[in-house]
C-alpha cells in the first residue's frame, strides 16, 4: 500500500464513523505510524510503498480512532501553551479554551515575584505546569481527587522539567481547602450538567474520565473555599460552561467578590469568569 492509497483510504473511513476533519486526522495518525514520513513531507511521497510494520501500525491508530477515541489519547501526547504534555485516559485533554484562563492567571500575578497559587482539579498538570513555566517564581500547589489524574501530572511535570516549583496533592476540594493561603486560586472545574452528558460528542463522553466532567456542585465548591484560601486583594479565575458565564459572575458577586469580569474564549464564548477577594 502507498501512502496516498493509505491516506484516501482512512480518510474516508475517518468520514464514514463521523470525524468532521478527517483528512487531517489520516495524516497525522499515519506521520505517528511510521517514523519516517513526517506529516509536512507526506506529499512528497504519496507514491512511496508502506512497510508491513507500518501499515499494520497506521491500521490499528486508524481503527482506535474509528471508534471515536479522541485523537489526543491516540498521539500520546497534545500541545498546550509553550508545552507539550502527556495525554491518556487518566485525565480530561487540555482545550484551547483553557489556555484562556492561564492568561488570564498569570496577568493577575505578574507584578508578583514569589506568588503562590492553587490549581483545583489540575488534570494532566496543564493549567499549574503552564503557570510555572511563564511566571520563573510561581510556587504552584496542584490538587486533584483523582490519583489516575494526579500519576499522569506527575509525568508531565517530569517530561516538562518544572520540578523544583509544582507540587501535586491528592485532595478532594468538597473538604475546603485547608490553612494553606494563596495569591491566586485557579480552576477548571468540571462543568457539565449530569443530564448534558448524553449530549456530548463520543469522544468526550465515551472516553474521557466523567469525573472531569460532571460538576456535582464543584464551581460552587471552588468559589465558596477559595473566599477562605484566598489572601486579601487575590484573584479566582474559573473556566466555566459557555451558558453559565452569568450566572458564574452572579454567584463571585453574591459570595462577595470584587472587580467580577467575564473574558470570552478565541471563539468569542463566555468562558472565563474572575473576581478579586478583598478579604
Ligand atoms: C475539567 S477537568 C480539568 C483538568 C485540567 N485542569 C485542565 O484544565 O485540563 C476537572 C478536574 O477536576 C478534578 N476533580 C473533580 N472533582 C474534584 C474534587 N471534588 N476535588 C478535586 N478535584 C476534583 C477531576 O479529577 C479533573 O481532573
Amino acid at each position: 500500500m502507498t501512502l496516498g492509497g493509505a491516506l484516501s483510504a482512512a480518510s474516508a473511513r475517518l468520514v464514514e464513523a463521523g470525524i468532521d476533519s478527517a483528512r487531517l486526522e489520516a495524516e497525522l495518525l499515519l506521520a505517528l505510524a511510521c517514523d519516517d514520513c513526517a506529516r509536512a513531507l507526506l506529499y512528497a511521497e504519496l507514491d512511496r510503498e508502506l512497510t508491513p510494520v507500518q501499515i499494520a501500525a497506521f491500521e490499528a491508530n486508524v481503527a482506535r480512532r474509528e471508534k471515536r477515541e479522541p485523537l489526543a489519547y491516540i498521539l500520546g501526547e497534545w500541545g498546550f501553551r509553550r508545552l507539550t504534555l502527556k495525554t491518556d485516559r487518566r485525565a480530561l485533554i487540555p482545550r484551547p479554551e483553557t489556555e484562556v484562563v492561564v492568561e488570564r492567571a498569570l496577568e493577575h500575578i505578574r507584578e508578583q515575584a514569589k506568588p503562590d497559587v492553587l490549581d483545583v482539579g489540575t488534570g494532566t498538570g496543564a493549567i499549574a505546569l503552564a503557570i510555572a513555566d511563564e511566571h520563573d517564581g510561581a510556587r504552584v500547589t496542584a490538587i486533584d481527587a483523582s490519583p489516575d489524574a494526579l500519576a499522569l501530572a506527575g509525568e508531565n511535570r517530569d517530561l516538562t522539567g518544572i520540578n523544583g516549583r509544582v507540587e501535586l496533592l491528592e485532595y478532594d476540594l468538597t473538604s475546603g481547602l485547608g490553612q494553606l493561603r494563596f495569591d491566586l486560586v485557579v480552576s477548571n472545574p468540571p462543568y457539565v450538567e449530569p443530564d448534558e452528558l448524553a449530549t456530548l460528542q463520543p469522544e468526550v463522553r465515551d472516553w474521557e474520565p466523567h469525573v472531569a466532567l460532571v460538576a456535582h456542585g464543584a464551581t460552587e465548591a471552588v468559589a465558596r473555599a477559595a473566599t477562605e484560601a484566598l489572601r486579601p486583594g487575590g484573584w479566582l479565575v474559573l473556566e466555566t460552561a459557555a451558558s453559565a458565564g452569568e450566572r458564574i459572575r452572579g454567584l463571585l458577586d453574591d459570595l462577595g467578590y470584587e472587580d467580577v469580569a467575564i473574558t470570552p474564549d478565541l471563539a468569542g464564548r463566555d468562558r472565563v469568569v474572575e473576581g478579586r477577594w478583598t478579604g
